[in-house]
């Protein structure tokens, strides 16, 4: 059974889409955040997760204890230091824009007002360079002339909860991720409402 944990600082819809693509595969998740109210705890309580209040300042002590196969950051908002990474092992990030443009806080809201036609989203290993690991997948998303900001920022956030479960899947099983396998499982979600997704497999 692979260990997985998921830390965040708030609001933890990517949590919760991660959760529920890993239900009954036998994947044991432990969410963690660094905000005592943060509404991931909050979801992780509701769905039967494990979970803690892990402050920051707790990181090193806590993984250098507790190990994990694969340490996935879903809005952690604040920067690991490089101790605390090495306790972590392998560790995957999702970002709000196609890296390197828009690194850090607020990239969504950044990408949009800089007027650019396209962003996306980014998975992508940490190391010791913010926003800077090697990337493993991205997506983009196409920004017309009447897009809204709200628009956006909901595609955004349903390509990460697509996106971010499948990759997670691909690394822990030390697999390369391909797009094909994102297709396949767009593809059966539009099968239950009849007709092919256009993966090219049907
Ligand atoms: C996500 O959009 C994620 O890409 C972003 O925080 C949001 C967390 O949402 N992460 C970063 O900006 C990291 N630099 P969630 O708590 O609902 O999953």
């Amino acid at each position: 059974m692979y260990k997985l944990a998921i830390i965040g600082s708030g609001n933890g819809s990517n949590f919760e889409a991660i959760v529920k693509w890993f239900q009954d595969k036998g994947v044991e998740i432990t969410c963690l955040s660094d905000a005592e109210d943060a509404f991931i705890l909050k979801r992780a309580e509701n769905l039967g997760i494990k979970h803690q209040f892990l402050p920051f300042e707790q990181n090193f002590e806590y993984f250098s204890k507790n190990e994990f196969d694969l340490v996935v950051l879903a809005g952690y908002m604040k920067i690991l230091p490089e101790n605390v990474l090495k306790a972590m092992g392998k560790v995957i990030n999702i970002h709000p824009s196609l890296l390197p443009a828009f690194k850090g806080k607020g990239a969504i809201k950044k990408a949009f007002l800089a007027g650019v036609k396209v962003s996306g989203v980014t998975v992508h290993y940490v190391d010791f360079n913010i926003d800077a690991g090697k990337i493993i997948a991205q997506y983009p998303v196409f920004i017309d002339n009447s897009m809204h900001l709200d628009e956006f920022e909901a595609e955004i956030h349903e390509i990460e909860h697509r996106l971010y479960p499948i990759v997670i899947e691909k690394v822990l099983e030390d697999k390369v991720f391909d797009f094909q396998d994102l297709m396949k499982s767009v593809c059966s979600k539009k099968k239950e409402g009849g007709g092919c997704g256009g993966c090219g497999q049907h």
